[in-house]
């Protein structure tokens, strides 16, 4: 075999099953779209059905396998209907990527209740009531990949996000926490924490601030590596979290933002 193809064999995700939240657009619709490409059948799970049907068509132009899930993550029943369904349809779950999450641009004293249970609930107890019903599958199964979506805020404090932060910094540590709990049944547990990538959360963090569009942009883009990043610059990322290319990685951060934390 040359190094070539073993490359490509331990990228191919063939046979896998994978979920991914907040697949209906932006980084969530990227790792879809590449994770169906490297081989796996994936559950698009979003309470956006419109952008998550276009996902799945998308997948499906391309002879991949997917499926849309209605699935609000904030919600436990939903949840758990989700899991159900997917292991019903495809038959397992080997792959989790817990990438939604919802931003809002306040600070503490100017967030309302109601905003900051909604981020948290979003972004950061999601994580939780999902992987809750998909690690006892895993464990039955010999084991696991999970990839929660960070960002360059799990790391360090960003100004007028107070429940965005507080989020991320706990996906982060939650990410160590179950790595360090369920490296035992072979599940790996990693976060990866991107910089800004050019998708709606990004113009909707924008105009929240009431910034000049182009202005915000341009400081977006001002890194080592001088450009906003993609979905698929992320997506990259996910893929190796959850190919055999990372059999001994677990609890890791790996930043993806051109720079932006260096
Ligand atoms: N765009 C960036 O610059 C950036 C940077 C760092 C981290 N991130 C993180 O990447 C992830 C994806 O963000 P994005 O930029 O692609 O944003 P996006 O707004 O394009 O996508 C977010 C998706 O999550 C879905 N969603 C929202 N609430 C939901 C709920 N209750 N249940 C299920 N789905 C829900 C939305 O419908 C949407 O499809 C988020 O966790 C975000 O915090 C983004």
């Amino acid at each position: 075999m040359t190094i070539a193809e073993k490359a490509e064999q331990l990228l191919s995700l063939s046979g896998q099953v994978a979920m991914v939240t907040g697949a209906a657009s932006g980084i969530g619709r990227g790792i879809a779209l590449l994770l169906a490409n490297m081989g796996a059948a994936v559950a698009i799970l979003d309470i956006d059905e419109q952008g998550g049907n276009e996902t799945v068509s998308e997948i499906r132009r391309q002879h991949g396998k997917a499926l849309f899930l209605h699935c609000d993550v904030g919600s436990a029943e939903d949840c758990a209907r989700a899991a159900r369904t997917t292991i019903e349809t495809f038959g397992k779950i080997s792959i989790l990527c817990n990438n939604a999450g919802v931003v809002i641009r306040k600070s503490v004293t100017e967030l309302r209740e109601e905003e900051w249970d909604l981020v948290l609930n979003v972004t950061l107890k999601s994580v939780y009531l999902l992987s809750r019903e998909v690690i006892p599958h895993m464990v039955r199964n010999g084991g696991g990949r999970i990839i929660n979506t960070g960002s360059g805020w799990s790391l360090k404090g960003g100004p007028k996000a107070a429940a965005y932060c507080a989020a991320k910094a706990g996906v982060l540590n939650l990410t160590r926490s179950m790595a360090l709990d369920y490296g035992k049944d072979n599940i790996c547990v990693n976060c990866v924490c991107p910089g800004d990538v050019e998708t709606a959360m990004l113009q909707s963090e924008c105009s929240q601030l009431g910034d000049d569009p182009i202005q915000f942009m341009q400081e977006a883009a001002n890194r080592p590596l001088p450009r906003i990043g993609t979905p698929d610059d992320v997506a990259k990322a996910v893929l190796f979290l959850a190919s055999d290319m990372s059999n001994w990685v677990t609890g890791a951060c790996l930043v993806v933002d051109g720079g932006g934390l260096a």
